[in-house]
């Protein structure tokens, strides 16, 4: 690429990360696309497995697959161990106090709709007010709708501004003696603006509201700490951490989900059954109806270790000198817009070019292996904010390089050629 001298001088990913040794972990980066090296730039949207997931799942199956906490047999005890091994890992990962504070769910929109219909629907009535704002995700909006159309409540929305960033003069505003639920996201999935959490928290609970966070595209790229954040609910999904699909996490302050309702009913989440009543489980059981994804679980657990030995700090350095290649590179390409530029961003690259549709950019780029996402990314308010039908978006996780930036601006420069 024939970027300016400056920026191939003073940019790059910070030196002494081997990320060629840890791409080695991850098989599927060794294939060909369409004859091209695979160039994986949609990590927001399920990242990469390294080996030593895989292996953990491939073991469970092959070695002790059973079910938990019902058997007395080896196999069950096995299963039963592993999956609680791993509860304590999510624990630490997370700086939670307390393993009752650590449930298992499906991922992010599970632990959403199990804070609206356990936590808000049992607590919330007409004229209540619940903030989210401009930039989340629809999983951070749609369950808060169907609760408002449920108990009454209204929906207030946090605007942002043209870099897309949390006005939070208008969150000031917005809080008041009728918030019950302020409800954001943690980091962007379709700008990468890092919202400031424990600011946003501390001003809620000022207000006497409770907080959730909407942690699905945070986990992978920064340490999480719940002592430090002191939000109420946070939860995010195995997959976009180099986990399994179809696990997540949902932390709660103990005191808040022992005194919520179950969100499903069925086996396992219950001490007691009998036609007159019946006696719920435990935390974290009570929120664990039925036959878990075991083998999710412990693969969640596995990825928390690699990641933890890769470190999250190191991936955060990385990743920034990445994203800040990426977009001074970006910024070289004529009629290339960027959708998000917050101060404080992570690993997200919107854009939209002059003249080409963003499915057809993707299309073009898949052509030679390079892997994006395009479309409204599930925030359709975001695209209505800037204007805009849709964005093509790279997003980078620790093993990607500078050289796959490369391929990605000379992608984009050969899709303006052919649409001239
Ligand atoms: N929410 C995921 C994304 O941003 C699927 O792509």
């Amino acid at each position: 690429m024939n970027y300016p001298q400056a920026v191939q001088a003073d940019t790059g990913p910070a030196t002494g990360f081997p990320v060629e040794t840890y791409r080695q972990d991850f098989p599927i980066l060794e294939q060909t696309v369409r004859d091209m090296p695979l160039v994986y730039l949609d990590n927001a949207a399920t990242a990469q497995k390294p080996r030593q997931v895989i292996e953990v799942l491939d073991d469970y199956y092959r070695s002790y697959n059973s079910n938990i906490h019902r058997g007395v047999h080896t196999l069950s005890e096995l299963a039963t161990d592993a999956y609680e091994t791993a509860r304590k890992k999510i624990q630490r990962f997370i700086n939670a106090e307390s393993l009752q504070e650590v449930i298992f769910v499906r991922g992010t929109t599970e632990g959403i709709n199990l804070v609206a219909q356990s936590y808000g629907r049992s607590r919330l009535g007409a004229g209540d007010e619940i903030i989210v704002s401009t930039m989340e995700h629809h999983s951070n909006i749609v369950p808060w709708q169907l609760l408002c159309e449920q108990t009454g409540a209204v929906l207030k929305v946090i605007p942002i501004n043209d870099a897309g960033e949390l006005d939070m003069d208008e969150y000031k505003n917005l809080l008041n003696e009728r918030t019950r639920i302020v409800a954001i996201v943690h980091i962007s999935n379709a700008l990468g603006t890092i919202n400031p959490i424990a600011e946003i928290t501390g001003q809620a609970h000022a207000a006497g509201a409770v907080v959730v966070i909407d942690g699905a595209q945070a986990a992978p790229h920064t340490k999480l700490d719940m002592a430090a954040l002191d939000c109420d609910f946070y939860t995010f999904s195995g997959h976009k951490l180099f986990g399994p699909t179809g696990i997540g996490v949902l932390y709660g302050k103990q005191a808040l989900l022992e005194d919520m309702p179950p969100y499903h009913g069925g086996g396992d989440m219950i001490k007691m059954v009998t036609f007159e009543k019946t006696l719920y489980n435990d935390l974290p059981y009570k929120f664990e109806a039925g036959t878990p994804y075991i083998a999710g679980v412990i693969g969640l657990g596995a990825a928390v270790d690699y990641v933890s030995d890769v470190d999250l700090d190191r991936i955060h350095d990385y990743e920034h000198g990445l994203l800040r290649y990426a977009a001074e590179a970006a910024a070289t390409v004529p009629g290339l817009r960027l959708i998000g530029t917050a101060a404080d961003k992570a690993s997200i690259l919107s854009f939209v070019v002059d003249g080409i549709h963003p499915h057809d950019l993707g299309t073009i780029l898949d052509h030679d292996g390079i892997a994006i996402r395009t479309g409204h990314h599930c925030a359709m308010p975001v695209m209505e904010r800037f204007g805009i039908p849709a964005t093509a978006r790279a997003s980078f996780a620790f093993y990607n390089t500078t050289e796959e930036v490369d391929k990605l601006v000379a992608g984009i420069d050969k899709a303006k050629n052919i649409f001239k």
